[in-house]
């Protein structure tokens, strides 16, 4: 029959895994055989309050977690083929004769948590083929049913309570077959203060019994003892029972082919200190033990010799949650070839509630009440604090291949620690306080994982790893290694570990890597570097051929520079597998990154986690990266309309400076011709010196324009140079000949100590007369510190001139003179004139 289940198992692997409404009962799926019958139903979590008909081809039903109280008698009668049933998480009260009646070939049958209280005597009888059987947490005396199993039964899963001390229990009558036993209190009710060799008598061929948390106390000798097939054994959490107690166990197994004994916690959370000693488990030496298990007994002593009389053939041991006093006695594990040791959460703390869920009624043991009035951390901190050790605390045996020892908050620095020849491939010291990293570790040539991780350290030496060469992974997350890591410009710190596989540096506070970091270790496949300060992929990765999975996330990259993504382009060459993760990372879309999204887009590298990864938009708001391309299409049309933009604006910028400039060089235009011809003159007339004791060549320049020329060469020239001697500079007479006009004015006016402007209508409309007016101009202000050198004459009647504002404000600031041309009025005005001149 079981060959029929198994087949229904294959086939359901081959292409049924889909299930389909079931015709009888749309709340079921219903799967089918090669032929198109219903051979499984799944109406679990369905609200079913009764259990529908099923087809005669069913063979495997489960009903788990409805409202089923009944089985109708008979109501399988036409499921002969049903070889699987199970009823988990449900109503059902009575099992009666009839229930499972006519589903003969019945082999599992699940009863799990259900309200039964009432089984018929001659219920089994119609289930004559069943083999497994899961009837916990139901709440069925047994005691007082007089009920035979089936003969053929195999494993048998159920509540054990016997409560009255003396009662022969004979339930067990018949299982000739039984081969797994479970009657653990974790998953049912289980409570047997003592057991004897009566308890048990029945079921002699047990190969798995499971009598965890079964509040056993006394356990007699001759118990287990007849049981030779017996290989696994749990007695786990029978806290009442003690070492004391286990010792008829370790007696009894003598004769058995046990293999893995499981003892954890068989001692009270807050008992006093306990000690094994030699006679709890000298026994076991006659036996095959492979596995160990004593976790969580505050075991804090072993007496001398007691390890080394465990046997030979014990490869894992597990001791976690106890409160050793590391010792010497530890050094005896050198003579079991053990090769696992789990020593984890030593020292931890504990919820004092456990005290009083924990209470064992022997009479003759009173049990010292622990101090309430402190916490139990405080207690045990104030304790045994002083006591850890401050070396590694396990001595290595030769033949240790795996030490756990992680999560005891042993706290000091590993220094220097010379261990014997070894064989130690695995070591974890996870979570615990070796705050500083000194080593070398002497001499873990055969290490090839070491987890350091949560450790709180900060400092690790460039000899650390120097004798573990042959390391492959590293797990060394959740430390404080920024500070040393940053500064390690040559990758002196991972040298001598060149054949690591596997690094974990996440959430270290590292800020940046050198470019060097990585420069030995060429093998590496998988680098997590997440949780990080990082902004820059500064390292060199390049080399690392076969990288196939990089950790970025959780750190501060905004983008992957052109550097970067040509290190990841370089690596996916010779590695097709390679796999970033960048999530959790401030990404930036913008026009400034467009190359990092376009890459996204095409590169063939593999992102993890792509659908989360989310970037910024130039306009603030954030957009799901998980389509690269669409997002650089977005971004394309953006940035080249911000382009035009940009070409646009320079050029409004640049037409506008130009004005600026324009306006700037025309307004300072008499300026600059001023400074031009000035400098020019300079270097012409080097030669042409003025007299020394004169300042200026001529007393003054005579701006005019050719029309009054009249006026000029007959009444101004004779008046003011022959009358008055004084020396006049005339553009007819004085200029040099062959030199350029503007030049010519330019000097005359610079050696004239006056200059003398005749306006007239045409002056102002006339060229030359403006620019020798201009020049005049410059040189009182940049020549003579604004002097008043100007003289105005006017030949007409000045409001009938339509002076420009530049000249009307010299009118008004300064002197003018008009000339009158009268006989007397010309008379007084040539000789205001010649004053002012002299
Ligand atoms: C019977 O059903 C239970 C519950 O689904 C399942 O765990 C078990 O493997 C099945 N056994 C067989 C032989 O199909
Ligand atoms: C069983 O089969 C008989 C006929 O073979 C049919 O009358 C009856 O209804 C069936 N019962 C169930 C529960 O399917
Ligand atoms: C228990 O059942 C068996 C047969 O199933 C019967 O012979 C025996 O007398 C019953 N014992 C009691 C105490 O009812
Ligand atoms: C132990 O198992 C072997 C083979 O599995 C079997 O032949 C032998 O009878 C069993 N021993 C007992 C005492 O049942
Ligand atoms: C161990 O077995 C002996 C003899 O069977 C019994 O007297 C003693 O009470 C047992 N000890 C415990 C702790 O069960
Ligand atoms: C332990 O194993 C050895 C060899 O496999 C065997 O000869 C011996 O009988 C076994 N001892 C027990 C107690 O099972
Ligand atoms: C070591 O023991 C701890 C505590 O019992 C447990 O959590 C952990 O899984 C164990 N590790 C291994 C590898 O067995
Ligand atoms: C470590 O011990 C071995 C022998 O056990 C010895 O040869 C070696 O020199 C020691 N190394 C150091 C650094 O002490
Ligand atoms: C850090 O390690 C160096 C050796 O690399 C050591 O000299 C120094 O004392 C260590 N610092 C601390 C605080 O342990
Ligand atoms: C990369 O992997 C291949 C195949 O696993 C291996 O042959 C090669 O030596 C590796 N390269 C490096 C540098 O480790
Ligand atoms: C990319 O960043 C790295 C690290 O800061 C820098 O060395 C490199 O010059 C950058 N590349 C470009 C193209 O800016
Ligand atoms: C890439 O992955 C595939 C399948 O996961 C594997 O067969 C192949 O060896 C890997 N290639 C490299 C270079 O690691």
């Amino acid at each position: 029959m079981g060959y029929l289940c198994n087949a229904v198992a294959l086939l359901l692997y081959f292409g049924f895994a889909a299930g389909r409404k079931c015709e009888f009962e749309n709340r079921c799926q219903c799967f089918f055989n090669t032929w198109k019958q219903v051979h499984k139903a799944v109406c679990s979590n369905a609200h079913l309050t009764h259990i529908p008909d099923f087809p005669k081809s069913i063979k495997v039903v489960i009903l788990d977690n409805n409202l089923i109280t009944t089985i109708p008698d008979y109501h399988f009668r036409n499921n002969s083929k049903l070889c699987n049933i199970s009823l988990m998480n449900n109503k059902l009260k009575v099992l009666r004769k009839e229930s499972f009646y006519g589903a003969y070939n019945l082999i599992e049958l699940t009863l799990y948590n259900n309200d039964i209280k009432i089984v018929d005597e001659k219920f089994f009888n119609s289930i004559a083929a069943l083999k497994y059987l899961n009837i916990k947490k139901n709440n069925i005396d047994w005691l007082k049913l007089n009920i035979t199993f089936p003969y053929s039964l195999q494993t048998l899963q159920m509540d054990f309570k016997i409560l009255e001390q003396d009662h022969m229990f004979d339930s067990f009558k018949g299982l000739i077959n039984l081969k797994t036993l479970d009657i653990s209190g974790l998953s049912g009710e289980c409570e047997c203060k003592t057991m004897t060799p009566e308890t048990f008598r029945t079921i002699p061929n047990l190969i798995h019994l499971d009598m965890s948390a079964c509040k056993i106390s006394y356990i007699y000798r001759g118990t287990l003892k007849f049981m030779s097939n017996l290989t696994f054994l749990d007695a786990s959490f029978n806290f009442c029972l003690k070492f004391a107690g286990a010792e008829n166990i370790t007696y009894d197994l003598q004769t058995t082919s046990i293999k893995i004994l499981k003892l954890n916690k068989i001692h009270r959370t807050f008992e006093p200190d306990t000690t094994v000693l030699k006679s709890h488990i000298r026994n076991l030496r006659h036996t095959n033990l492979t596995e160990l298990h004593m976790d969580s007994n505050r075991i804090q002593l072993f007496e001398k010799g007691a390890l080394s009389s465990l046997p030979l053939t014990l490869r894992s041991v597990y001791l976690s949650d106890n409160m050793f006093h590391f010792g010497s006695y530890f050094s005896e594990f050198h003579v079991v070839p053990i090769t696992f040791i789990n020593i984890s959460l030593q020292f931890s703390s504990h919820d004092l509630l456990d005290f009083y869920d924990e209470i064992c009624v022997k009479k003759d043991q009173t049990d010292p009440l622990p101090v309430l009035s402190k916490t139990p951390n405080q207690h045990e901190v104030q304790r045994y604090g002083q006591l850890k050790p401050n070396t590694l605390p396990i001595e290595i045996s030769s033949k240790l291949q795996k030490l756990i020892f992680r999560n005891s908050l042993f706290r000091f620095k590993i220094e220097a620690n010379n261990v014997s020849e070894n064989s130690l491939a695995y070591l974890d010291l996870g979570f615990n306080l070796f705050y500083s990293w000194i080593g070398p570790l002497l001499t873990y040539k055969k290490l090839i994982y070491l987890d350091l991780s949560n450790n709180f350290c900060s400092n690790v030496s460039k000899d650390f790893f120097k004798s573990s060469p042959n390391l492959k992974s590293l797990l060394i997350h959740n430390n404080l290694l920024g500070f040393v890591l940053i500064d390690d410009m040559h990758g002196e710190i991972l040298q001598h570990i060149p054949k690591l596989e596997v690094l974990n540096l996440a959430d270290n506070r590292i800020p940046y890597l050198q470019y060097n970091f990585f420069k030995f270790q060429t093998m590496l496949k998988e680098i997590n570097i997440g949780g990080n300060l990082l902004d820059d992929l500064s390292f060199q990765i390049s080399h690392i051929q076969n990288l196939s999975h990089l950790d970025l996330s959780k750190n501060r990259f905004s983008s992957l520079n052109s550097t970067a993504r040509g290190q990841l382009e370089t690596v996916i060459k010779s590695n097709p597998n390679l796999t970033v993760n960048l999530s959790d990372n401030p990404l930036i879309c913008s026009c400034d990154t467009i190359q990092f999204i376009k890459w996204m887009s095409q590169t063939k590298i593999e992102f993890t986690k792509l659908q989360s990864y989310k970037c910024k938009l130039y306009n603030g708001n954030t957009e799901l990266l998980k389509e690269p391309k669409r997002v650089y299409e977005i971004l394309e049309k953006k940035c080249s309309s911000y382009t035009a933009l940009i070409v646009v604006l320079s050029i409004f910028v640049i037409f506008f400076v130009l004005i600026l400039l324009c306006g700037l060089v025309y307004r300072h235009r008499w300026t600059l011709r001023f400074m031009y011809y000035m400098t020019k003159n300079k270097y012409q007339n080097s030669s042409r010196k003025k007299a020394d004791n004169e300042e200026y060549e001529y007393d003054a320049f005579i701006s005019y324009e050719e029309e009054d020329a009249v006026f000029v060469h007959n009444h101004l020239l004779s008046n003011l140079e022959e009358d008055a001697k004084l020396k006049l500079c005339i553009h007819k007479r004085d200029f040099q000949p062959g030199k350029d006009i503007a030049a010519n004015i330019t000097f005359g006016i610079h050696n004239s100590r006056y200059v003398v402007a005749v306006l007239s209508k045409t002056y102002l409309e006339s060229y030359w007369c403006l620019f020798e007016y201009n020049m005049a101009r410059m040189e009182s202000i940049y020549s003579r510190d604004c002097e008043n050198m100007f003289i105005l004459v006017s030949l007409v009647d000045l409001s009938s001139l339509n002076l420009p504002l530049c000249v009307l404000e010299k009118v008004h600031k300064q002197s003018y003179i008009e000339y009158p041309n009268d006989p007397l009025g010309n008379t007084l005005f040539w000789d205001k004139l010649k004053e002012v001149l002299k």
